[in-house]
């Protein structure tokens, strides 16, 4: 019967996936698709909740049965980019954003993820005397930032209900139809790296009269290939170091006063992602120490680790094996990007 609902619903996920597609919202201002989604949710009889964490909607369906509670996520965000795709559906949105005008995209697929939640809703609430348990339809805000989990378990969502395990999913371009999963960690954490290196301001012909933030700033950069290479055992998990800008001067004669490195860091393990900002730290303060400069290190929280939680995940492999054959089924890879999904799954058992 499942199958059946699912065949019979999968036209109108299509439908709503491309009306999303072409009516894209950045981050907490997902008005309209919130609208969209609550106005779905009351027509199948759901109990639903509005603006929860900023924009996020809550359907709530008790099921004819008794067991557990289960929650199914779906972000709803789209982001600052121009789409350069033709097809009849694409989105010619324009939005302001960091001050700047710009196009606005579902370029990471999250139109995919809420039709697909409201097809689910759908087809569950169809057979609501057979669903055993409860089943919270989490649509969330603001997954690529500043982030709208954290304010959504706040508003709690894990609470009331109280959630057993919660799921999600995220489409990837890759074979048609086969589905991707792994248990423990999955995705990285994410942290800002900003480093302000401090020297003196000296004429460019006569370095001798200051300390160059230049050369030193260099010296950093090319000392954090060492956290990553010398500092982690890499056998265990993978880690990134990255420096993507380095800001300094304003004139060819004048050695400045400063320099700014900005970056990433993304690391899969709580006690490594540690062990990586302390080396960090360690050697940018102490390189720069070494030239009579200062590093001020400024790590800014990101995302944790998306970790899967084991057991869950080998029960699930079954059931996911069910739906599309094992032979659709593979092992997912590490995924040095991150996701806020990591926080409903320091709470709760999540896949
Ligand atoms: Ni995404």
């Amino acid at each position: 019967e499942l199958d059946r609902r699912v065949l019979e619903v999968n036209p109108k996920v299509v439908a709503w996936r491309r009306d999303l597609h072409e009516h894209p919202e950045l981050g907490m201002q997902e008005f309209r698709t919130a609208a969209l989604v609550a106005a779905h949710l009351r027509g199948l009889g759901l109990e639903v909740r509005e603006k929860v964490g900023g924009t996020g909607v809550v359907g709530i369906l008790r099921g004819g049965k008794p067991g557990k509670v289960v929650a199914l996520r779906a972000d709803m965000d789209g982001l600052p980019v121009t789409e350069q795709v033709d097809l009849p559906f694409r989105s010619r949105v324009r939005a302001q954003w960091n001050g700047q005008e710009v196009g606005v995209m579902h370029a990471c697929g999250h139109d995919n993820h809420v039709a697909i939640l409201m097809g689910t809703a759908e087809v569950l609430a169809g057979m609501r005397a057979q669903v055993p348990g409860t089943v919270v339809f989490l649509f969330q805000p603001a997954e690529e930032g500043p982030g709208g989990a954290e304010p959504m378990i706040r508003a709690g969502v894990l609470d009331d209900p109280k959630v057993d395990a919660i799921f999600g999913l995220h489409v990837w371009p890759g074979p048609a139809g086969d589905v991707m999963v792994r248990g423990g960690p999955t995705m990285a954490a994410g942290n800002g790296l900003n480093i302000i290196v401090r020297g003196r301001q000296t004429h460019g012909a006569a370095p001798w009269g200051g300390v160059d933030p230049i050369v030193t700033g260099a010296q950093i950069v090319l000392a954090l290939q060492t956290v990553v290479s010398r500092n982690i055992n890499i056998t265990r998990l993978p880690a990134i170091v990255t420096v993507a800008q380095f800001n300094a001067g304003i004139r060819s004669n004048i050695i400045p006063d400063s320099a700014v490195l900005v970056g990433t860091i993304r690391t899969f393990g709580r006690e490594q992602r540690a062990e990586v900002l302390a080396a960090v730290e360690r050697i940018a303060t102490q390189v720069a120490a070494s030239a009579g400069a200062t590093a001020e290190v400024r790590l800014d929280a990101g995302y944790p680790v998306t970790a899967n939680d084991e057991a869950l995940t080998a029960r699930m492999r079954g059931s996911i094996e069910r739906a599309v054959g094992a032979e659709h089924v593979q092992v997912a890879p590490l995924i040095t990007g991150s996701e806020d999904f990591s926080y409903f799954q320091e709470r709760v058992p999540g896949v």
